[in-house]
C-alpha cells in the first residue's frame, strides 16, 4: 500500500525498515513512525504544528471538548463501512496531528469489528511523535498530505479533520468507491472568542463542497452546533493551539484565561463526499499546498 516517497515504488516492510525495488529504505524511529518526508517536499525545517501546539492540542482534546465530532466520524465511517464490506478496509487520517480522532476512529472500528489498516500522517514530526504514544497498532507517518506516498486510488476512508483541504490530493488516493470525510468550522465556530479577540470579527462559511466539487460528490452533511463550557485550563490550551494566539494581546489572552469558565459556541461541518466517475471530474492543474481559497478558518 506504501509507496517510495524518491521512486513511486511500493514499500516492503522489512522489520523495522520499509524499502522499495530500487533500493531507497526508510528506518522506523524509535516511537514507532516512519518518516516519509522528503527534504524537497518541506516548505521549511520544521513544517506543521510545533511542538508547543502539538502539546496545547493533545491537553485541549483529552478534556474531551470535542468528544462528540469525534464520535459522529466514528458513527459515519462505521456505517459507510459496513454498507461496504471490504476485507481490509484501508483508511487514512491526512494531518492527523496528536492523533486524537485516528485512535479513537481506531477503537471504534475494532469494537465493531471492522477489519482494517490505518495510516495517520501529518507533515509535522512533533505531532507524529506525540501520536505514536496514542496507539502502536496505527500505522504513523510522516510525510506530506500532498505527496501522500499510497498506492493511487487505495484508501477506503480518508478524514481530513480541520486541514487544508487538497482536492486532487484526495483524488489520487481516494478508492472508486470510497469516502472522504471532512470537518471543517462552520461560519460561528468559536463566536464569543472572535469577538473578543477581533475588532470586527468574521463570520464567514467555510465552504468545503465548494473546494471538492471538481472531483467529488457531496454525500451527506451533519452540522455540530454546541456550547463548550471550558475551564481555565482548557482556554490556555486552545488559545495556544490555535493562530489566535498571535493575533491577540496579552491582556485579551489573560482576560479570557482569568474566566473560571468560558462558553464557547462549537459549530462544525462533517461533509462526507465520493469521488466522481473519472469522466465527471475537471482536471486542473493547481498548486494546492499554495491555494488560499483551499485554507480553512482557524480551529
Ligand atoms: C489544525 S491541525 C489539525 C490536526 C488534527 N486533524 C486535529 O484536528 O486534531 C492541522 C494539521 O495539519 C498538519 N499539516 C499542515 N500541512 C500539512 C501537509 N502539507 N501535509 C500533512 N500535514 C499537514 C499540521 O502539522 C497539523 O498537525
Ligand atoms: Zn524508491
Amino acid at each position: 500500500m506504501l509507496t517510495c516517497p524518491v521512486c513511486q515504488s511500493p514499500l516492503a516492510r522489512q522489520d523495522r525498515q520499509l524499502r522499495c525495488d530500487n533500493n531507497h529504505s526508510y528506518d522506523q524511529a524509535k516511537q514507532g513512525y516512519f518518516n516519509l518526508l522528503l527534504n524537497t517536499a518541506k516548505s521549511s525545517k520544521q513544517p506543521g504544528d510545533n511542538a508547543a501546539m502539538v502539546q496545547a492540542r493533545s491537553a485541549f482534546l483529552n478534556g474531551g471538548h470535542y468528544q462528540s465530532i469525534s464520535d459522529t466520524i466514528n458513527q459515519l465511517a462505521i456505517d459507510h463501512l459496513l454498507q461496504n464490506a471490504q476485507s481490509t478496509s484501508q483508511i487514512l487520517d491526512l494531518g492527523c496531528g496528536e492523533g486524537y480522532y485516528t485512535e479513537r476512529l481506531h477503537t471504534a472500528l475494532s469494537d465493531h469489528q471492522i477489519t482494517h489498516d490505518f495510516y495517520g500522517l501529518d507533515i509535522s514530526k512533533d505531532a507524529v511523535k506525540s501520536a505514536c504514544k496514542r496507539s502502536k497498532d496505527i500505522n504513523w507517518l510522516v510525510a506530506n498530505a500532498n505527496h501522500a506516498p499510497f498506492k493511487k486510488n487505495s484508501m477506503h476512508l480518508i478524514m481530513n479533520v480541520f486541514n487544508r483541504i487538497m482536492p486532487k490530493a484526495l483524488a489520487q488516493l481516494c478508492h472508486e468507491e470510497g469516502r472522504v470525510f471532512i470537518a471543517s468550522a462552520g461560519a460561528y465556530h468559536l463566536q464569543q472568542l472572535k469577538e473578543a479577540i477581533y475588532t470586527t470579527p468574521k463570520f464567514v462559511e467555510f465552504d468545503a463542497i465548494a473546494v471538492m466539487n471538481d472531483d467529488f460528490k457531496h454525500e451527506h452533511r451533519q452540522t455540530l452546533d454546541f456550547t463548550m463550557s471550558l475551564p481555565e485550563d482548557s482556554t490556555k490550551h486552545l488559545l495556544a493551539m490555535t493562530p489566535h494566539t498571535w493575533r491577540s494581546s496579552p491582556e485579551i489572552q489573560q482576560g479570557l484565561m482569568a474566566q473560571e469558565r468560558l462558553d464557547l459556541r462549537v459549530q462544525i461541518n462533517l461533509d462526507s463526499f465520493s469521488l466522481k466517475p473519472i469522466s465527471e471530474r475537471i482536471y486542473g492543474v493547481q498548486d494546492e499546498a499554495q491555494n488560499d481559497n483551499n485554507e480553512q478558518p482557524d480551529i
